[in-house]
């Protein structure tokens, strides 16, 4: 078999048009134009594309975008005035404080100033615990661009086995939340679960969020598995690769998503919707 590949720049597309009809539908309307505001603190290359790729799209959409880069020894305080003052900014409907932050930060602290009806990422444990009580209103990025992705290709998560590996408060978490809501029975890996082939092996769909290249092997999947690969890891001889040995994989699986052009811009295309949302939900 060789998979189906599953392309979510094509999805991403889509989802930005839509969003790009819902704008110019609000101006008509006289309404706000939704903003977005994005953090980055200190230097990290990958970060810097990551919001660079963001603040683009927000302009594809007709977005206004706030763009705040702060020099690596940002103090706590000053983050936190930055915040308090996009919370009280009307012309901000979304604040996204890009991860992972210099290490003198302490995220969680961070994450749980901003007002939660502006935490366009989820991650404010107001937005995680309702995703966590069926009662999802900000959804974490990444997991809900995923079931975006498998929706379009018609794929029922209903009563299947999905095993995620990794279980970060992005992506892995949030992902069996979303699978437990939409009917999936979902088992999380992480660094200390035994037999990790095993668990990739009893699967229907795999979800890979680990930030290890190419710790999955295909000979583990199950014929006719559904692989998704969050990872985005960069080789030493400067090509990218997700975290599933792909070239196998493809071989095994009856769908994968590539990287790039699979998961990745799904993120970004749910940023957008939470902050279009946001906007609705404030007008
Ligand atoms: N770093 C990696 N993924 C994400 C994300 O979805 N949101 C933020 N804020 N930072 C990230």
């Amino acid at each position: 078999m060789t998979a189906q590949l599953i392309d979510g720049k094509k999805v991403s597309e889509k989802c930005l048009n839509t969003i790009r009809e819902r704008v110019a539908q609000r101006v008509a309307q006289g309404l706000r134009v939704p903003g977005l505001a994005v953090i980055l603190v200190g230097d990290n290359p990958a970060s810097a594309v990551y919001v660079r790729n963001k603040n683009m799209a927000c302009e594809k959409v007709g977005f206004q975008s706030f763009s705040y880069h702060l020099p690596n020894e940002t103090t706590e305080d000053e983050l936190l005035s930055l915040i308090k003052k996009l919370n009280e900014n009307a012309a901000v409907d979304g604040i996204l404080v890009q991860l992972p932050l210099p290490p003198h930060l302490d995220s969680q602290k961070i994450l749980e100033k901003i007002n939660p009806d502006k935490d366009v990422d989820g991650f404010h444990p107001y937005n995680m615990g309702r995703l966590s009580q069926r009662m999802p209103l900000m959804r974490p990025c990444t997991p809900k661009g995923i079931m975006t992705l498998l929706k379009e290709y018609n794929i029922d998560v209903k009563g299947k086995k999905v095993t995620i590996v990794g279980a970060s408060n992005i992506v892995g978490r949030p992902m069996a939340l979303e699978m437990l809501l939409a009917g999936a029975t979902p088992t999380v890996c992480h660094r200390f679960t035994y037999d990790l082939d095993k668990e990739v092996a009893a699967a229907d769909i795999v979800v890979a969020a680990v930030g290890k290249p190419k710790l999955i092997k295909g000979e583990w999947l199950k014929e006719g598995a559904i692989v998704v690969d969050v990872g985005i890891n960069r080789l030493e001889n400067g090509t990218l690769c997700g975290d599933v040995d792909f070239d196998v994989a493809v071989e095994r699986a009856a769908m994968i998503t590539p990287v790039p052009g699979g998961v990745g811009p799904m993120t970004i295309a749910s940023l957008l919707e939470n902050t279009l949302e946001a906007a609705e939900l404030r007008d």
